[in-house]
């Protein structure tokens, strides 16, 4: 449930991303809101920041895909700011809110970043947290059909120690995705309570693999 004060913007990002269906769709802004609604409470930071942000992270995907070009970088971070605007949410806030969409899918693996902001960190948080568990093992079989990948390549590469790089060329199957990335959100969370939530959710990630290696490999 979305709050009053958020639908303008809400109904904003439900058009944009109407043709989205491989796992950036309109309910993965409105999970990764209430994710971040609930870190907020615990963690604290600007309530409307965090929520518009968390809500329009992910608008520029469909548009990344078309053009080739970075769903946070300059350009998208103009049509983010036009779509505010439309949306009457103050100019000082759109600031704010386009500075975390624009650090938002930078992971500590890649680039260490210093003195991030309460907002970016939970805003991120409340996005890894929709990438792992249940919901991630989903989406990521669901972007992997989406992209053309396989289930999982026999013999393939599953320790991923150096940068992952967020391209779909760099990926070789779904389960890939696990080691390249999923299973390294847990160390990788900002907030306190988003460490606590990771875990139940990272087991759950844990325990899916050992299930599926162990049915893909026939042993009874
Ligand atoms: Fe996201």
């Amino acid at each position: 449930m979305i709050d009053q004060e958020f639908q303008k913007v809400a109904q904003a990002v439900e058009l944009y991303l109407v043709e989205e269906s491989s796992g950036h769709d309109f309910y993965h802004a409105e999970r990764v809101y209430n994710n971040a609604m609930y870190l907020q409470q615990k963690e604290g930071g600007d309530r409307f920041v965090i929520g518009v942000a968390a809500l329009v992270h992910d608008i520029c995907r469909p548009w990344e895909k078309k053009t080739g070009k970075l769903h946070f970088g300059p350009e998208a971070l103009e049509i983010i700011g036009e779509v505010l605007v439309k949306a009457e949410v103050d100019k000082q806030k759109i600031e704010e809110v386009l500075a975390i969409v624009e650090f938002h899918d930078v992971y500590d693996w890649s680039e260490k970043m210093a003195n991030k902001s309460l907002e970016l960190m939970i805003v991120q948080d409340a996005d890894n947290l929709d990438a792992t568990g249940a919901l991630g093992v989903a989406r990521t079989f669901a972007f992997g059909g989406a992209n053309g990948l396989s289930l999982y390549n026999p013999g393939e590469k599953l320790a991923f120690d150096q940068d992952y790089v967020e391209k779909t060329t760099d990926r070789t199957s779904s389960v890939a995705h696990f080691y390249e990335k999923l299973l390294k959100l847990k160390e990788n969370m900002n907030t306190a309570t988003g460490k606590k939530l990771a875990e139940e959710r990272h087991q759950f990630m844990v325990d899916f693999l050992d299930q599926f290696f162990k049915e893909w490999e026939g042993k009874f």
